[in-house]
Parts: structure tokens; sequence; C-alpha cells
């Protein structure tokens, strides 16, 4: 199935597409032969990673917390005679909290990229391939934390499970349409972004690795695969699903950061500095 040509004549949006896991996909995509649009707010980060990736990957600066700015993107990307015609829902943002400790704007940092957010993108994309009859495909990134729930990532948590519920819901309504919704729930692939932000401090990865049933956590390379398999034409009657991508863990271990029960305010304090100053620096990189 997977033939250098599977994706030919495709062009598919990938949002968070600059770094980690919607990198991953975009690379995979793009050597199967689509062509790829990679978002995120870090014009430079876009940049770079696009002229790794080669001339088949464009990119653009947006960020999906502003529905003006999706509506405008879209726009542009029809009027260059480049429709969509795959979306991949990868954009994210997250940090771990004690629940009691957030604000109600870090609660909206959170909620308005990853439940709002994807919304927007998702409607954006969908309305014209409703009016113009191609059909087409969505793949969501999610988590386990969909069927767990996890302590201290509750704002994440909350988004996702929205953000599966979403995926059943317009599979069933958007099927008419051949539109097909379906989802990824990985479990843990290091990337940077993730570890500075929900393992400050912390990038050793033996623990997951060692409570994971196949005793190892995942690769990039897994997420390409599982990617380009649920967005390619022969699995086109693949509908509303959402596949764990995690070893089998969350059905040997349920929620993740229990080990974070125990901690007291000198670690979270530690934790929030951390985070805060890696926010810092990739704010710095934002126009
Ligand atoms: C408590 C915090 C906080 C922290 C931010 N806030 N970080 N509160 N603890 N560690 C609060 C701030 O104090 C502020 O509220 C509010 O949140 C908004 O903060 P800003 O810094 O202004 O927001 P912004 O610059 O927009 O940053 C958004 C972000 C950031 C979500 C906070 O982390 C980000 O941009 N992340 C994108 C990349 C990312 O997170 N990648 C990891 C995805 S991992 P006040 O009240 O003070 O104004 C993922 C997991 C999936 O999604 C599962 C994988 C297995």
């Amino acid at each position: 199935m997977f033939q250098s040509d599977l994706f030919a004549g495709q062009h598919v949006l990938v949002t968070g597409g600059g770094t980690g896991l919607g990198r991953a996909m975009a690379e995979r995509l793009l050597a199967l032969g689509a062509t790829v649009e990679i978002w995120g707010r870090r014009a430079p980060v876009l940049e770079q990673a696009a002229a790794e990736l080669g001339p088949a990957c464009h990119w653009r600066a947006v960020d999906i917390r502003d529905p003006e700015a999706i509506e405008a993107a879209v726009a542009a990307s029809w009027d260059a005679g480049r429709p969509y015609t795959r979306l991949v829902n990868n954009a994210a943002g997250n940090f771990i909290s004690r629940t009691e400790d957030l604000s109600h704007r870090a609660f909206r940092a959170i909620a308005d990229i990853v439940f709002h957010g994807t919304f927007q993108v998702t409607t954006a994309v969908g309305k014209r391939w409703i009016a113009e009859k191609t059909g087409g495909a969505v793949l969501s990134i999610v988590v386990t934390w969909v069927w767990t729930g996890s302590p201290f990532v509750v704002p994440s948590a909350m988004s996702k499970a929205g953000v599966d519920a979403m995926t059943k819901s317009l599979a069933v309504e958007w099927g008419r349409y051949g539109i097909r919704l379906n989802g990824i729930a990985p479990g843990v692939i290091p990337t940077e972004g993730a570890s500075s932000r929900l393992r400050p401090g912390d990038n050793r990865h033996s623990e997951p690795a060692q409570r994971n049933p196949l005793g190892r956590v995942g690769q990039l390379g897994e997420i390409g695969d599982l990617a380009a398999f649920l967005l390619a034409p022969q699995t086109g009657w693949v509908n509303g699903q959402t596949i764990a991508l995690d070893g089998g863990d969350w059905l040997a271990n349920g929620a993740y950061f229990t080990d974070y029960l125990h901690w007291g305010d000198e670690e979270w304090t530690a934790a929030r500095e951390r985070i805060r100053a890696r926010d810092a620096s990739d704010r710095a990189q934002r126009g």
C-alpha cells in the first residue's frame, strides 16, 4: 500500500507541522508523493522546516486561535490553486499544572488552541469540500487521555476529548459528503516541545519505556506511517475511529502523570519556571 506515489495529487494541510509529530507526519506524506502545507505560529521555524522538507512543502504562519486568520489562510490556499484535499489537526498546546493553580486565561490558552482552533480549521476546510463536492479526509491527533482522563493536564484532556467527540460526530454528519474523520491517540513519542512542558527537567523517558507493554516509547516514523494509512484512499471506509498508538500503554497503565501526585509546592514551582522559560523563548520567535 505504501507506494511512493500513494499521495500523488493530494495537498495536505498539517497544523503544527513545523516541529515534532506534525513535522514527522508531513515528512512521511511528502515521501509518499503529497504536497504539504505546514502551519504554525513561528515563521522562522516553519521556514527552516520547509527548506529541509523540500520544494513540495509550503508553509504559512497562522495562529489557529484566530478564526479570521484561519479563514484567510484557507482562502489564500484555494486562491493560489492549491486547495487542501486532506487535513491533519495536529497543532496543540499543553503544560502540566495543578488544576487549582490555573487562571481562567491559562485554561483558555489551551482550550483556544486545541478545542476551538481545531474546530475552526476543520469547519473552514470542510465547508469548502462540501460546497465543491470533492469529499476529503481529516485526521486529528488526540491522546489516550480521551479515554482515561489525566491529572495535571485537565484543560488538554477536556479539549482533546472534545476533538474526539467532533471526530465521531462529523464522521456521521459529513459522511454523506464523502468526508471522513479519524483520530490517532499517541502515547509517549518523545518530542522536544511536549517533553519541555510535560516532563520539564527530565528527558530520560526511561520510566515510560519500562512500564510500556512493549518496553519502549514510540518513534516519530510510527505516527507518520499510521497517519498515511488513515489518510490513504485504500482506507476510505474507515470513519469515525480513534486509534491508540501507544504499545498498549493505556490498557496497562491508564492515566499519565500519577507520579506527580506526590509533588509539593517546591516541585510545582520549579516545573512552572522551566515551562515558562521555554514559552518565553518560543514567543520570541513569533511575529
Ligand atoms: C500555570 C500557566 C503556565 C504554567 C502558562 N500559564 N503556562 N499557568 N502554569 N506552566 C498561564 C499564564 O500565566 C497565562 O495566564 C496564560 O496561561 C497564558 O499564558 P501565555 O504564556 O500568555 O500563553 P501563550 O504564549 O499563548 O502560550 C500558550 C501555551 C504554550 C499553551 C501556554 O505552552 C504554548 O504556546 N504551547 C504550544 C506548544 C505546546 O504546548 N506543545 C506541547 C503539546 S503536548 P495569566 O492568568 O497569568 O495571564 C500535547 C500533549 C498531547 O498537546 C499528548 C501527547 C502524548
